[in-house]
């Protein structure tokens, strides 16, 4: 027998910016072994959106037992880990503390490296790793897309040492090597990706607007799911016609929050939504948020008004990012985030992407939300490069990609 020189990096990510408490394990950043979320929706719906000081409750309720499923699902014990992933940014402070003392203090006990991960570079990397499992690469430059509840955001997504240069600056509690890697690699050598924002949401984020929308239809919480769904089930023409946006200055930008209002003005100049409004608030407080049970209370005018917003969402996220595409002559176009799982969008991209000849990639379902096996992924090439976070490591709630 050839003696083996396979040496296989495992690592547990761990992700706690918002409301969800994620861990996962993964090998060599492209091979899932396991992702486990613990949701909190049922704990935030009753307020509308996430309420940060329970959500670092439930962080700490929740840590250590998703932590402990993560590793047996993957059917390994603590001694298998080489390093862990941490969220460090952005998102929740308290909630993104949970994740890091406890990355912390499980990193110190095993004497392993912990490395801290953008939550943002997370989500490039859920595609990339969604990629792996069906033999795909997404070719460089990409554009990348990452729309979400908190976040509506395109990227240039390049390798380290193409031209753009991240720098992580020097922030303590984190040592970045001048000699990259254990082996002095070459940053692209590492997959280690560089970034420049090329454009981003000026007021709510398009998940943000499902959200606040599905509120003033009496819809529930999260918004954009159930929409989804209903926008589906359309059978007559629009009631109103929302343009897209205008705005002076950057073209990749977005703008949101006139959408939402604009949703807002038709109800209330429609009096006849009044009803069906207070019959699914009824519903909602009766805990009856099934989808069937509220489809059943929206009239085809309702289903029709939905389809429009989804509509405008999706074209302006469409167009914005496809032109950003071009202008970098990015050879594919990346799509990640909670409101990448929208049926619509995901369609949408894909038909442009083949029309263009540019290729579109998406994560699963499961890995446009938060999860935590992004944040592995992402900790992979960070890793090899030896970016790691000491006993000083903090949240920082406001950390950018570029
Ligand atoms: O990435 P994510 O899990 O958390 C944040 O970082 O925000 O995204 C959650 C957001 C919510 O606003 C939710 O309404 C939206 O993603 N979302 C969707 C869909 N599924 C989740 N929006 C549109 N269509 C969907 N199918
Ligand atoms: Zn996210």
């Amino acid at each position: 027998m050839v003696a083996s020189c396979f040496m296989i990096t495992t690592i547990l990510g761990i992700e706690s910016s918002c409301d969800e408490t994620a861990a996962a394990v993964v090998n060599d950043g492209r091979v899932l072994l396991s992702s486990v979320v613990a949701s909190q929706i049922s704990i935030h719906r009753k307020y509308g959106g996430v309420v940060p000081e329970l959500a670092s409750r439930e962080h700490l309720r929740q840590i250590v037992p998703v932590v402990r499923e993560a590793l047996l699902q993957a059917e390994i014990d603590f001694h298998a880990l080489d390093a862990i992933g941490v969220t460090q940014g952005p998102g929740l402070v308290g909630a993104l503390l949970v994740g890091i003392t406890y990355g912390k203090t499980l990193a110190g006990a095993l004497d392993i490296p912990l490395v801290p991960v953008n939550h943002l570079e997370g989500h490039v990397h859920a595609v990339f790793l969604e990629a792996a499992q069906a033999g795909r690469v997404p070719k460089l430059p990409a554009v990348c897309l990452i729309v979400s509840g908190g976040h509506t955001v395109i990227y240039e997504v390049r390798e380290q040492g193409a031209g753009l240069e991240n720098g992580e600056g020097a922030q303590p509690g984190l040592a970045v090597p001048h000699e990259l890697g254990p082996e002095g690699h070459r940053p692209h050598e590492l997959g280690l990706f560089a970034y420049r924002k090329l454009g981003g949401t000026r007021d709510d984020a398009a998940g943000e607007a499902y959200d606040k929308v599905a509120k003033l239809l009496a819809l529930g919480y999260p918004g954009g799911p159930i929409l989804d769904r209903l926008a589906a089930h359309a059978r007559v023409g629009p009631p109103v016609k929302f343009s897209v946006t205008k705005m002076k200055g950057n073209a990749f930008d977005f703008s949101f929050s006139g959408l939402k209002t604009a949703v807002l003005y038709h109800l209330r100049e429609h009096p006849e939504y009044n009803e069906e409004i207070h019959l699914r608030n009824l519903s909602l407080e009766r805990g009856e948020r099934s989808f069937e049970q509220l489809l059943a209370l929206c009239s085809p005018q309702t289903l029709a008004l939905i389809r429009e917003f989804q509509d405008a969402v999706v074209r302006d996220l469409l167009e914005r990012t496809m032109v950003a595409a071009e202008s970098v002559s990015a050879e594919s176009v990346l799509v990640s985030g909670g409101v990448a799982a929208n049926s619509a969008l995901r369609l949408a991209f894909e038909a442009r992407g083949k029309a263009s000849g540019i290729e579109t990639f998406f994560p699963s379902r499961a890995l446009s939300t938060d999860n935590a096996a992004m944040i592995a992924a992402a900790a992979y090439p960070r890793f090899r490069a030896g970016i790691f976070g000491d006993a000083r490591l903090n949240a920082d709630p406001s950390l950018a990609l570029a």
